[in-house]
């Protein structure tokens, strides 16, 4: 019997070590490098078809090569479709990260019921009965989606070769395993045997594949960095499990924009797609609240307006509490450091607290703007008029900066019922006729004076 080979990887970056070390050299995590057994395929490795490997590949002139507009195969899911840039690229391999619970099973199990696709649901995790429980909840009649539960990948090519569906969907990467690999499934050696073993079928039957990735805990796809390389798309599945809405973005995508963005909502028959997430996700309250102010906000290429809510309140400790929700903490502080210097706002005697609704978290930095208002609101308990919003960036001096895509927040801010929006004085706005009132600011001073004046 031939001797085991083992070879030692970093389950964080997945570089490979002949013995075993405290600390991996090239992501420097300590006590990452595990043993794991490999054997070396050997020639008779089976392998969905050799055929085309022979043919070798002559360089081209760029203009010679053939570019038929790439066709794409319709989700019939927008927001899929939207954040693939247009739908799924034949051959292609989409990997899909996310948190347990966030519904990645959901949604690709929603996409494959809808499709008018011949499509085959392979799943590690979940029997085929509990696929159809939830298949039941989500879209009962379906003709076209095939469910398989397989881990080990030679079965699941022939099942493949013999079904021969349009589109595959693995639920998850992490459980498969093949043969030529003798370590356990989810091992690194495992996983990048696996995913090479799917695109090498991918790209030749010209297959679109979707691949299921579990997330670790500091919020990178499991399994080596290696994985989102070898794929051409990483989208990411992400939200607050203790709401509704769902986020879909691409990380990487060699057929599109990563600038795009799929919003869902979570109920109890499947995902339901949000096509005018501003207005799910500002409250239609009548009171007039202190506290609250709606930025208008760009996420990806889609303006979205959204609610900030801050209380701020007498602290009672020595050192005043900050809380953010969906925000940068640090961001925060320094925010609160400006309205200190700027607007004679007590840093040290106020606790902070702050929230952006509906469990979403922003990075835009044009959302400064709502949150002062939000917290000097809160502070002097005088509510912002119903129909203000904000778009704008707050620098260290005070001065309100200009952001970018200013016309499309006005548009939707226009769009969604706002009267007023304020921005930056120094911001380029090309509209010409808006029936919203554009308000420009330049600083915090003269923005505190026009809303509590
Ligand atoms: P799931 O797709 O299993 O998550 P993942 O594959 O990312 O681990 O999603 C599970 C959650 O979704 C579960 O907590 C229940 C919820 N859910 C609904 O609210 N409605 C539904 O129709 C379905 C199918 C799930
Ligand atoms: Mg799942």
């Amino acid at each position: 019997m031939a001797k085991t080979k083992t070879a030692y990887f970093c389950q964080n970056c997945g570089t490979q070590y002949a013995k075993w070390i405290g600390q991996c050299t090239s992501c420097k995590q300590w006590n990452t490098i595990v043993e794991e057994v490999v054997q070396k395929e050997d020639k008779k490795t089976w392998k969905p078809s050799s055929s085309t490997l022979q043919k070798a590949s002559r360089p081209l002139r760029v203009n010679e090569i053939n570019s038929d507009k790439e066709i794409r195969l319709n989700t019939l899911d927008q927001e899929f479709n939207r954040v693939l840039g247009g739908g799924l690229v034949p051959g292609s391999l989409t990997l899909l990260g996310g948190e347990p619970g966030i519904g990645k099973s959901t949604l690709l199990l929603q996409i494959a019921l809808k499709l008018s696709y011949k499509t085959l649901y392979v799943s590690g995790e979940e029997s085929q009965k509990q696929i159809k429980m939830r298949a039941d909840r989500i879209h009962p009649e379906s003709e076209h989606c095939f469910i398989l539960t397989e881990t080990r990948t030679q079965n699941i090519f022939q099942q493949i070769l013999s079904l021969e569906p349009d589109i595959i969907v693995i639920d998850s990467i992490q459980t498969l395993h093949s043969d030529y690999i003798e370590s356990a499934a989810g091992s690194i050696s495992q996983i990048r045997e696996c995913t090479a073993e799917l695109i090498k079928f991918a790209k030749e039957s010209n297959t679109p594949v979707i691949l299921v990735g579990h997330i670790t805990k500091d919020g990178t796809i499991a399994g080596p960095k290696i994985l989102e390389h070898m794929v051409d798309t990483v989208l990411q599945f992400e939200g607050d499990r203790n709401y509704v809405y769902r986020i879909l973005r691409s990380l990487k995508n060699r057929f599109g924009s990563t600038a795009e963005l799929g919003i869902y909502e979570m109920q109890g028959s499947g995902l339901r797609e949000v096509n005018n997430p501003s207005e799910v996700l500002i409250s239609k309250n009548d009171e007039d609240l202190s506290g609250t102010a709606v930025a208008a906000t760009v996420e990806g290429m889609r303006p979205l307006l959204i609610e900030i809510q801050a209380l701020v309140s007498t602290a009672v400790y020595g050192t005043p509490q900050r809380s953010a929700t969906g925000f940068n903490a640090k961001r925060l502080n320094m925010l609160l450091a400006v309205l200190e210097k700027r607007a004679g706002f007590k840093l040290a005697a106020k606790d902070v607290f702050l929230n952006i609704t509906g469990g979403i978290s922003i990075d835009d930095p044009a959302i400064d703007l709502a949150v002062i208002a939000a917290i000097l609101s809160s502070n002097s308990d005088i509510s912002i008029e119903k129909g203000v919003c904000f778009a704008g960036e707050v620098g260290l001096a005070g001065e309100i900066r200009p952001v970018q895509r200013v016309d499309q927040r006005i548009l939707e801010a226009e769009k969604l019922g706002f009267n007023t929006i304020y921005v930056s004085k120094n911001n380029k706005i090309g509209l010409k006729k808006t029936t919203i009132h554009i308000k420009l600011a330049s600083k915090i001073e003269q923005l505190v004076a026009e809303l509590f004046g």
